[in-house]
């Protein structure tokens, strides 16, 4: 019984690999459009499918970031700058990619950009606090979306949407986790719509990486300033020995994030480049092995286990 079942497992999958390996034909032919590559999971990946003979459009928010990356890459990529909370910006990276595409379309939107701060408990945050995360993360990913998808479909292309754990466990307050529920669901229902059309979505979920966007001095900087600015009541109830436990948790962090970006970049290059890509990506040990498995418990368990491993404030019961 046993080994039948080893068996079948086994068989599971080499049969899923074997599908997983089938890559797309002319990809030296095929355009892919990524947002935020000045640094980070962008930067890489722009590089690495340069590499691999793809034309990349890679969209910088700053000058600095688009030149320097083309001193890093073959003449094939371009760049081009884009700031996805402009509405002026992304429509004129919209021509830009237009004229460069042309009748083929594109093959690839990777919606890459984004920030991870303010982050704070959400009492201690204001609506401006959340609009600031949701505008990139969020409604950038939409509007950016919604503006090249007549490309991609042209193409029966990919859209990788890039989310994060976080996106499936939301372990503290702000609008990071939302934003990362929120590109889950807009990601989902996108697919279901635009598979008539011949265009597969891919939602990448990494765990925790050393980036710009997990860098413990910026968060803890900005988490200071949040307190400093909150109200005498929320002060109180919280206290300040909870601002300094908080912030050793925001420090360990630190330890817990994986140097090699390629496990992430990976993830988006197999999601654009192979015949068969997955729904869903889950990149990094700590997303397969914690947050995912955490995400199937029950919410109560979920709670006490959150619940255990956090600073307790001033006034709780
Ligand atoms: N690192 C992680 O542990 C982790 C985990 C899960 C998900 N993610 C997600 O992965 C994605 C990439 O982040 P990363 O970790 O590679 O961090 P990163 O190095 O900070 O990359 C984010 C990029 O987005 C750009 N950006 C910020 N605001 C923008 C805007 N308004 N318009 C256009 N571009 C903008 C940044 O430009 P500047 O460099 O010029 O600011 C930067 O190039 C993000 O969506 C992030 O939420 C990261």
């Amino acid at each position: 019984m046993w080994l039948y079942l080893a068996a079948f497992v086994g068989l599971y999958y080499l049969m899923r690999w074997y599908r997983e390996r089938q890559v797309v034909s002319n990809l030296r032919d095929k355009y892919v459009f990524i947002t935020g590559c000045d640094s980070g999971f962008g930067n890489v990946l722009a590089r690495q499918l340069d590499l691999r003979g793809l034309r990349v459009l890679a969209a910088c928010l700053t000058e600095k970031g688009a030149e320097l990356l083309r001193n890093q890459t073959s003449d094939r990529l371009e760049t081009v700058i884009l700031d996805v909370t402009k509405t002026d910006s992304i429509a004129v990276a919209t021509q830009w990619v237009k004229e460069r595409v042309g009748d083929r379309g594109l093959w690839g939107l990777v919606n890459n950009a984004g920030i991870s701060v303010p982050t704070a408990p959400n009492e201690w945050l204001t609506k401006q606090d959340f609009m600031k995360i949701l505008n990139v993360n969020l409604l950038g990913v939409i509007e950016v979306t919604l503006s090249l998808l007549p490309l991609v479909r042209k193409a029966r292309g990919r859209v990788v949407n890039v989310a994060s754990v976080l996106g499936r466990v939301s372990l503290y307050g702000g609008g990071y986790c939302i934003s990362k529920y929120g590109v889950e669901a807009f990601s989902d229902s996108l697919r279901r719509e635009i598979s008539h059309f011949g265009v597969k979505v891919a939602i990448i979920e990494p765990g925790y990486f050393k980036t710009a966007v997990t860098d413990a001095e910026m968060i803890s900087r900005t988490f200071r300033e949040i307190w400093d600015r909150a109200s005498p009541e929320v002060k109180e109830v919280y206290g300040e020995k909870f601002l300094v436990s908080s912030m050793k948790m925001i420090e360990l962090m630190k330890k817990q994030c994986t140097q090699n970006l390629s496990l992430v970049t990976d993830c988006m290059e197999h999601a654009l480049t192979a015949c068969h890509p997955r729904t869903r990506y889950s990149a990094g040990w700590d997303a397969k092995f914690i947050y995912l498995p955490l995400s199937y418990m029950p919410t109560f368990l979920v709670d006490a286990m959150i619940s255990w491993g956090s600073p307790r404030p001033a006034k709780a019961l």
